[in-house]
């Protein structure tokens, strides 16, 4: 097959290339050409995908079996896209977020008919309206369209921990391996499922072409479902932290003091959700996740200890942990006074 891939380079979008690539389709990558990381045996486009007259002008008239779009978070972007691909492809796919998905949860397992709402997080909402504008295009015009919610995916750019610095992973490590306290949100017994890219890729390159994924919506993740708990103690071990300090703070304080953090907590990672996977596994038969989380989080680990450069600290992240630490042990001392404890 002909297959688009709108972004290609990123953390999850270069396995899914590498895996098209693999399975003989003939790829080629839309970015602005920012990122190293280009792969032998695919064709690029440069442009930004954002401008419609550099896009429209970089597509011209071709025609892709499948569009895999990575980069879309609004629904003007998404409205700028069905104009673009109208006609000019077979397959177009949406990447939205599993954290579309009802919050707060009511039901502990998600499948793909659970609502989508979620009043925390503009970045969710958004994706919400994208998936609504691409269904009334499904609807009103037979826009060729399939949806993929991926929960968190990582690859080796990524070490996974509820409380952690975006873009700035290594933080977290760094903080473990100093023997530093970790925050971990609510009591640690949340569930949460951590998918490793390589495994979301072969869900998702087994839709490409799929006869009966038009229209359909699909999560792709793991069934190693694990408490947060259970993360931070995996990704220690992995690091070879022998003390692990954990310190177990209600998402509602976390979120009072440090209100940047509840969309990504109370919006999602803070919520206790187990994925039903047996939607994309009864489309995609061969689809098995094979990365558990201590292999994938060694690799990760690996990855930063390979190279110095890759090591960045955020001290404003560290400060302001270290703060909301402070203030909750001092609170919790108090309250024990109090109790006479
Ligand atoms: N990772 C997760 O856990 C997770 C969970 C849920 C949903 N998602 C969704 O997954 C998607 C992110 O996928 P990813 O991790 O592979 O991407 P990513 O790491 O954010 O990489 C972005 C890719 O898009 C390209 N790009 C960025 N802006 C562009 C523009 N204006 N025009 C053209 N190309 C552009 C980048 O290359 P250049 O910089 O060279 O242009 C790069 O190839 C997002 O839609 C996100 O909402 C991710």
């Amino acid at each position: 097959m002909k297959v688009l891939f709108i972004g290609g380079t990123g953390n999850i979008s270069t396995v899914c290339v590498e895996l098209a690539v693999a399975r003989g389709h003939e790829v080629t990558l839309l970015n602005r050409g920012k990122r190293s990381g280009f792969m032998p045996g695919t064709k690029q486009i440069v442009a930004d995908i954002n401008d419609p007259n550099a896009a429209a002008a970089a597509i011209g008239n071709q025609h892709w079996d499948v569009v895999a779009d990575f980069i879309t978070f609004t629904p003007e972007q998404m409205e700028q896209r069905i104009n673009l691909f109208r006609g000019r492809t077979g397959q177009f796919i949406f990447i939205s977020s599993a954290s579309a998905y009802k919050r707060p949860v009511t039901d502990y397992l998600v499948t793909e008919s659970t609502p989508l709402a979620n009043p925390y997080w503009d970045y969710s909402r958004n994706k919400i309206a994208c998936e609504e504008r691409l269904l009334r295009a499904l609807r009103e015009e037979s826009f060729p369209m399939t949806i993929v919610r991926p929960s968190w995916t990582y690859g080796p750019t990524v070490i996974p921990l509820a409380v952690t610095s975006f873009g700035k992973y290594f933080t977290g490590l760094d903080r473990m391996r100093r023997g530093k306290p970790m925050i971990v949100p609510g009591d640690g017994s949340s569930l949460w499922a951590m998918t490793h890219n390589t495994d979301f890729a072969k869900g998702f390159v087994g839709l490409f072409g799929h006869p009966h994924a038009n229209g359909q919506a699909f999560h792709i993740t793991s069934d190693e479902v694990l408490s947060w708990d259970q993360i931070y103690r995996i990704v220690a071990d992995a690091a070879g932290v022998r003390e692990l300090k954990l310190v177990h703070i209600a998402t509602d304080f976390i979120t009072a003091c440090l209100p940047d953090m509840l969309p990504g907590l109370t919006g999602d990672k803070a919520c206790s959700v187990v994925m039903d996977n047996s939607k994309i596994k009864r489309f995609v038969p061969d689809f098995v996740c094979t990365t558990k989380l201590r292999e994938g989080a060694a690799k990760s680990i690996a990855w930063y200890d390979a190279d110095p450069a890759r090591q960045i600290i955020d001290h404003d992240a560290n400060a302001a942990w270290d703060k909301l630490i402070a203030a909750y042990e001092r609170g919790l001392d108090s309250a024990r006074k109090e109790f006479g404890r």
